[in-house]
């Protein structure tokens, strides 16, 4: 199975809406003729309806976030139902700033994930363990309970929801992001973050089947840059990258997509 590369810039919470959509449309008419791989901009919520309402490029627009319900007394969340309704491709769940900062665990994450695919949004599920983790042992061990706990609480399972209409790009995203290379500047080695792709996609496989496990695209994150992004997509389980702080620029992003 032939994955197809894809590269997320993650916005976090930077830019205004209107510096949002002036970037965005410098990436659209940069990378326009680029087909070598998905491209796709995580932006804060306000700015999403800026970017969906004149998006006619193959560029995805995704939030950071998603709630399960449809609508409800949820203040200060955005449903994913809410986000079919702007066209936005799909969201971010369970970034770690997320789950360190706001409380995400497992299992709402799990819940997020299943809300996104029912709305035919995809869903890039992050996952990844912290240096005292890594370092105590536990790493494959951190990386099944997110999964394992996550595929249980939403109920997951191997389905059209889940691959979407095309196998080779699946609705569902893995992104493994080492909590301690995020922001950091500490990006994991070639070897380091091969290593951690291989147990995620086995994981996967026993979580959600072999078939899957083989199109399901596992994304690089922490600390990518243009001058170390080329390694990893030289790996065979690395389909892509999450990207923070290098893809706030169009230029930066531009850079990275080119070097995929
Ligand atoms: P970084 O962030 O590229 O700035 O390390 C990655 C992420 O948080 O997704």
């Amino acid at each position: 199975m032939k994955r197809k590369k894809y590269l997320i810039g993650n916005w976090k919470m930077f830019k205004t809406p209107s510096q949002a959509e002036k970037d965005f449309s410098e990436i659209v008419t940069t990378l326009a003729t680029h087909q070598s791989c998905d491209l796709a901009i995580a932006a804060p919520f306000v700015a999403l309806p800026y970017l969906t309402e004149r998006n006619r490029s193959s560029i995805g627009v995704f939030a950071q976030n998603a709630h399960w319900e449809n609508e409800g007394a949820f203040t200060g969340e955005v449903s994913a139902s809410m986000l079919a309704s702007i066209h936005a491709t799909g969201a971010l769940v369970a970034h770690s700033e997320r789950r360190q900062m706001f409380g995400e665990t497992n299992q709402t994450a799990g819940k997020r994930v299943a809300a996104l695919l029912k709305q035919n949004l995809e869903a890039v599920f992050c996952i990844g363990e912290t240096l005292g983790e890594r370092d105590s042992g536990q790493l494959a061990q951190v990386l099944r309970a997110q999964i394992f706990e996550a595929v249980a609480a939403g109920n997951l399972r191997y389905s059209t929801e889940l691959v979407g209409s095309d196998p080779a790009r699946p609705r569902l995203t893995v992104a493994y992001e080492p909590v301690w290379a995020i922001g950091t500047g500490r990006a994991a080695s070639a070897t380091e973050a091969q290593d951690a792709h291989v147990i995620v996609r086995s994981l996967i496989a026993e979580a959600l089947g072999s078939e899957f496990a083989a199109q399901v695209r596992i994304l690089y994150g922490g600390s990518v840059k243009p001058e170390n992004i080329a390694g990893y997509m030289s790996l065979p389980d690395i389909d892509g990258a999450l990207v923070g702080g290098a893809s706030l620029t169009p230029t930066g992003f531009a850079q990275l997509a080119r070097s995929m």
